[in-house]
């Protein structure tokens, strides 16, 4: 039988800067979900990429006095960079100046054109160049974008509409009778009753005052508008509309698009009207996340108030960064970016709760048993073991519903209680006192403490993997687990008492340093 599939996309970037942190947010999370994936049997396709054509690019290029090829070459190669300091495990990156992409947008253009979704007239509105948006003057908020509030360009050119508002009746019953079609569902009120129940006007699909874009083919002084350009990535890069289309029907329609909230409108409306317009399915869900804010407002380059991602990275591991971005802010809500913040998470959760854990449980294995689990019979349980059980092994159901919903910091809460419980039981059990005892049945205590704390570390590790790519293989080296795979899978973490007797532990280095706040 072959494996269920589980096609989970990032947002393709705009590569008109370099990314900051709140741009590794929604590709952190997908690598998790992707991870967690893979870990229980998917086949997993995790697609990311860059979104290269429009306006905005075509404007940074002219002012750095490049071509825009040159410009989204050097910003895109620092990106792939970026994903990899960061541990992102995409299975494919998209870029939208690919040639199969180009020629896949250019033929689904021509097809919604040639069965009259897509018709020729003229645009008077308003244009967001950073947002890439267009919008009606009711629309504008003081005169200003009503999603960034950053001044507006009048625009008035001929250009190719798309029927929109054809689908709206469409969009809103299958909005409807889909409840999960668009999570959180507070992200879902918004869109019906913001944008859908109040009426959709066609939309402008293409440009004729620049051209940086993908030419229509019958049409040449117009590009296509980089919304349809880059929406249509989550099927090109399967290879729809090419020679190609087995990953299309292997992967599409897409499990989650996971997306920021100020993105969910052009893919719970307009990335639907198109795939109903081409007759193809729609993905399972678009799950829309917060915004990480500095002081309050969204990070971002205009405001420059960004914070570098590869310079936290050198300064604290990617693990750690991971953790703090997925544990610190309730999924689908926004939430501060601070360095204390940070710093505190890390010395509390990571240095603390999880690293010290290790460190003293390899190093009591090692001062009272040379390092070497005893046998069974050499074990008597100590203490509330149950509890331990309870919060690790037992605590698998949980997390794996947690995950399935994309609630990551809720889950990481739910390891770490785990964690929390087994510094906890160190100090109920106080192993320095049984090691001094004569009677030769605390000798056997101890070594169901040791074990206790080892098996749980066992399962700890196992239960981080989707989050902390590097720390799960440093902790099972120093529980001396390396190469046992067979205790290590994803469904081993639901299992009590697999820690083998003869595993000798080893010290390893500080797993995370505790930093000095200053
Ligand atoms: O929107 N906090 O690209 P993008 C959290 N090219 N997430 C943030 C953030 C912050 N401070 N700043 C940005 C685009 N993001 C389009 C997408 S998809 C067919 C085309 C997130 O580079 C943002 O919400 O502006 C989005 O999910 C992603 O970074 C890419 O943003
Ligand atoms: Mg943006």
């Amino acid at each position: 039988m072959s494996k269920p599939t589980y096609y989970i996309t990032t947002p393709i970037y705009y590569p008109s800067d370099n990314l900051h942190i709140g741009h590794s947010y929604t590709t952190v999370a997908a690598d998790a979900e992707a991870r967690y994936r893979r870990l229980k049997g998917y086949d997993v396709m995790f697609l990311t990429g860059t979104d290269e054509h429009g306006l905005k690019i075509q404007r940074k290029a002219e002012a750095k006095g490049v071509t825009p090829q040159q410009y989204v070459d050097e910003i895109v190669a620092g990106i792939k960079e970026l994903w990899k300091i960061m541990n992102i495990s995409n299975d494919r990156f998209i870029r939208t100046t690919d040639d199969y992409h180009v020629a896949a947008v250019q033929k689904i253009f021509k097809q919604l054109y040639d069965q009259g979704d897509i018709y020729k007239s003229s645009y008077e509105g308003w244009y967001c160049t950073p947002c890439e948006s267009f919008w009606t003057e009711t629309q504008l908020k003081d005169g200003k974008c009503p999603d960034c509030g950053r001044p507006v360009e009048n625009a008035k050119e001929e250009s190719y509409f798309f029927r929109l508002s054809k689908y709206q009746d469409r969009l809103i019953e299958y909005i409807e009778s889909h409840p999960d079609f668009i999570q959180p569902v507070s992200r879902k009120n918004e869109m019906l009753n913001n944008f859908l129940r109040p009426g959709l006007e066609d939309l402008c699909v293409s440009r004729t005052t620049f051209d940086w874009g993908i030419p229509v083919t019958f049409d040449d002084k117009h590009v296509v508008y980089v919304w349809v350009d880059a929406l249509s990535n989550y099927i090109t890069a399967m290879g729809y509309g090419s020679d190609d289309e087995s990953d299309y029907k292997k992967y599409w329609p897409a499990q989650v698009h996971l997306v920021g909230k100020e993105i969910v409108r052009f893919h719970t409306i307009i990335w639907p009207a198109i795939l109903m317009a081409l007759d193809l399915p729609l993905p399972e869900q678009v799950y829309g996340h917060g915004w990480l804010l500095i002081d309050g407002g969204k990070m971002s380059k205009s405001v420059g108030n960004v914070v570098d991602p590869v310079q936290l990275v050198d300064m604290y591991g990617a693990d750690a960064i991971r953790y703090f971005l997925l544990r610190e802010v309730p999924f689908g809500s926004d939430g501060q970016f601070t360095h204390e913040a940070l710093i505190n998470r890390i010395n509390a959760d990571l240095a603390n709760d999880l690293g010290n854990l290790v460190s003293r449980t390899v190093s009591m294995q090692i001062k009272y048993f040379g390092g070497k689990m005893p046998a069974k019979e050499d074990r008597l349980d100590c203490g509330p073991v149950d509890d331990i059980k309870a919060l690790t092994s037992g605590n698998l159901e949980k997390v794996n519903e947690l995950m399935d919903a994309l609630q990551f910091p809720t889950a990481l809460t739910e390891i770490w209680k785990g964690i929390s419980r087994m510094n906890k039981y160190i100090d109920e059990t106080a192993p320095w006192v049984l090691a001094k005892s004569e009677d030769p049945d605390d000798k056997k205590r101890l070594a169901g403490v040791m074990y206790t704390l080892l098996e749980g570390l066992r399962i700890a590790s196992i239960l981080i993997e989707p989050f902390m790519p590097e720390t799960p293989k440093k902790i099972q080296a120093q529980l001396g687990l390396t190469g046992k795979d067979d205790i290590l899978k994803w469904e081993n973490a639901g299992e009590w008492g697999l820690y083998p007797d003869s595993a000798e532990v080893s010290k390893g280095e500080v797993l995370f340093p505790r930093i000095d706040i200053k």
